[in-house]
């Protein structure tokens, strides 16, 4: 990919007489669109019926595109199979975990297992290749689409087979999964595998263990079709890089694991406009996704241009809206802002979706807002190399959030979302960069690692962190983390498992408080702020309290711990504090302490930068309802307005500016 910011969107040419066509090129290039993702839902075009074949149309498109000097992300067709193959292969469509078949009519009806499923995909995969694989328009391959979406879990014999040989190779005995699953419980003892089901329907809550694993195995089993896609492809186009469309925070795939199988990563993001967070939203869906592989470029593939169906009620961007979420991805290292979709379909279940090209065409005020931020970007200067840096990390696995979610908890309306957004919100708010980490990547490059109730953890894991903090680190490390390994099994003794070492205390019992029940915390200088949600009941050790829960039933008891471990420290959050109490936790943080940042939050200004090895580029996005008159260092140059700038930025509501400065000693 080169380093311009590519725009553009699902392009569905096979909804449109040819005469459209044209017009939809002239309409793209008049909006800067550089590249379109071709053939997401086409297989039933592709391949009418089994084994004939017509590419004819997909030629045109091509080659209209590529004359006009439009790139192509050109998908595989995999993720909507025609009705004439699940009519002639039923078992092919997928189950419910009650048993129920899903039809065809919709998409993504397929179950990844199915052997004949797995046959055509190739097929067709193999023969777009053959056919237009190498046509000059086609620049990246766009496998699938939204991996899992719509059916994450299949519970058909298929799976339950191949379920078991996953097993196999995990565990190598069913003696071994028993032991992992802790079977004893409820006379749940398999004397074979044979006798081992995918977690279907069951009277009461099922094995844990077993649930954990059925996540890992499903995951597993869609990056296995991945891959066999991405090996026909890269067999004959190996310069060709490769994506699939990621959903930002999906929890049926762990990204993490897929995003070093991509050369770009990609996501689409569907934020609720109306959704009075949307742009934080909009920051941690992005800082994310920069973060699942922190080697490759990411583009957005899908968002809105305006407004969605599928909710209840379909708010609008409002004007400017979407301009401003663009660049927050941009400001967060995008090198793509593209759409769902190009040309608003007439038919369909998504003919109400908005598209940078509405129903009424360019009269549209939807298009004036696509066409001019097409031609902006297209003259902005290319970001490529200047990245993001982060201080600050989140420890986040997938593994963790699928034990953290499953049933039968003692809170199970503890969502990670809400963990995240609890110790994310202060951060985006005044300006702090943060990357996510597997909690256990390397860490060393960051100062602060933030660990939001790291339920499920491994001892590997668990040593990584202890370890970052001997070192010198910081983490803050949240109530409910350290409490199973990778089978969901209890780490006994006072909870923490392998992170007690750092922890400064023992959590002796968990008590989930009323629900909208407040508590105060009170501070060693007397001060008092509130916590609710959670409180440990924590007997402190080698830690230091700072603030005690000060009512209710654990009056007296710890909230927060700090407690210094080699040259680093943890600050052990026993309850879900208030935006106060937490901001006393960060001020503590010398990576945070100082920062003006932490004093201007909350003005509503997001502020980013990203940091090249000739010049820095700070992005100020106003998403405050009023003006913002803001200070800023002297010397910068905007590079929207292209103005140069003395010492203060004024921005109208959703207004935008990338303030450019050379890149000092320091910062390189
Ligand atoms: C995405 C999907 C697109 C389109 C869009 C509508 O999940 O990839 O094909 O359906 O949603 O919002």
């Amino acid at each position: 990919m080169n380093r311009r910011i590519h725009y553009g969107g699902d392009y569905n040419p096979e909804q449109w007489p040819r005469a459209i066509w044209r017009e939809d090129v002239r309409l793209m290039k008049e909006a800067g669109v550089d590249l379109v993702t071709v053939g997401v839902f086409s297989w039933a075009e592709l391949e009418p019926t089994e084994g004939t074949y017509d590419f004819g149309w997909l030629h045109e498109v091509l080659d209209l595109l590529g004359e006009a000097g439009i790139g192509v992300d050109l998908a595989t067709p995999t993720t909507a199979p025609p009705p004439w193959l699940t009519t002639r292969y039923p078992d092919v469509l997928p189950v419910d975990s009650k048993g129920t078949r899903y039809s065809h009519g919709s998409r993504q009806q397929f179950c990844v297992c199915n052997p004949t499923y797995r046959m055509f995909a190739k097929q067709v995969v193999a023969r777009l290749v053959s056919e237009v694989g190498g046509h000059p328009a086609v620049e990246m391959w766009h496998i699938n689409n939204e991996y899992a979406c719509h059916v994450p879990y299949c519970y058909c014999d298929h799976h339950a087979a191949a379920f078991r040989a996953w097993l196999a190779s995990r565990y190598g005995s069913i003696e071994e999964v028993n032991e992992a699953w802790g079977t004893v419980f409820w006379s749940q003892r398999y004397s074979e595998l044979a006798e081992v089901l995918p977690p279907r329907l069951t009277p009461s809550f099922s094995n844990p263990g077993q649930e954990l694993d059925y996540c890992q195995f499903s995951n597993d089993a869609f990056l296995d079709e991945l891959l066999e896609e991405r090996e026909i492809l890269k067999a004959s186009r190996p310069d060709i890089p490769v994506t699939t469309n990621f959903v930002g925070f999906y929890k049926p795939l762990d990204y993490f694991a897929w995003s070093r199988e991509l050369d770009v990563v990609s996501t689409d993001n569907y934020v609720d406009p109306a959704d009075p967070e949307w742009a934080m939203q909009n920051a941690i869906h992005y800082d994310l996704v920069r973060s699942v592989n922190k080697a490759v470029p990411w583009v957005v593939m899908e968002q809105t241009s305006s407004r969605v169906y599928w909710r209840e009620h379909n708010v609008p961007k409002r004007p400017g809206q979407m301009r401003a979420m663009s660049y927050q991805a941009v400001a967060r290292g995008a090198s793509g802002v593209l759409f769902f979709q190009w040309r608003a379909s007439r038919v369909g279940a998504e003919r109400f979706h908005s598209a940078m090209l509405s129903h009424s065409g360019e009269a549209s005020p939807v298009w004036a807002e696509i066409r001019d931020l097409g031609r902006e970007l297209a003259l902005l200067e290319p970001l490529g190399q200047a990245r993001v840096a982060a201080r600050v990390a989140v420890a986040f696995s997938w593994q963790n959030w699928w034990a953290l979610e499953a049933p039968a908890k003692p809170a199970n309306d503890l969502v990670l979302s809400e963990q995240l957004a609890w110790l994310y919100r202060p951060l985006f708010r005044s300006g702090t960069t943060v990357d996510f980490c597997r909690p256990d990547e390397p860490l060393g490059g960051y100062e602060v690692v933030l660990v939001p109730s790291l339920y499920r953890v491994t001892r590997e894991e668990g040593a990584n962190l202890v370890s970052f903090v001997h070192q010198g680190g910081d983490a803050v490390i949240s109530f409910w983390s350290g409490i199973v390994d990778e089978h969901e099994t209890v780490y006994v003794g006072p909870y923490g498992g392998p992170l007690r070492p750092i922890m400064g205390c023992d959590v002796l019992e968990v008590a989930p408080l009323l629900a909208g029940a407040v508590v105060e915390v009170e501070w060693e200088d007397g001060t008092k702020t509130t916590a609710g949600f959670w409180a440990d009941v924590v007997a402190e050790t080698d830690g230091h309290v700072l603030a005690r829960i000060a009512s209710g039933p654990w009056a007296g008891r710890p909230a927060v711990i700090e407690n210094r471990v080699g040259s680093g420290r943890t600050y052990y959050l026993a309850t879900r504090l208030d935006p106060a109490g937490l901001a006393r936790v960060y001020s503590r943080l010398p990576a945070l302490a100082g920062e003006p940042s932490l004093e201007r939050a909350g003005d509503g200004v997001e502020r980013v930068v990203r940091t090249g090895p000739e010049h820095t580029y700070e992005f100020l996005i106003n998403h405050a309802p009023e003006d913002r008159e803001l200070e800023i260092a002297p010397g910068g140059i905007e590079l929207l307005a292209r103005v140069e700038l003395g010492d203060r930025v004024k921005l109208p509501p959703t207004g935008v500016a990338i303030v450019r400065r050379p890149t000092s000693e320091l910062a390189r």
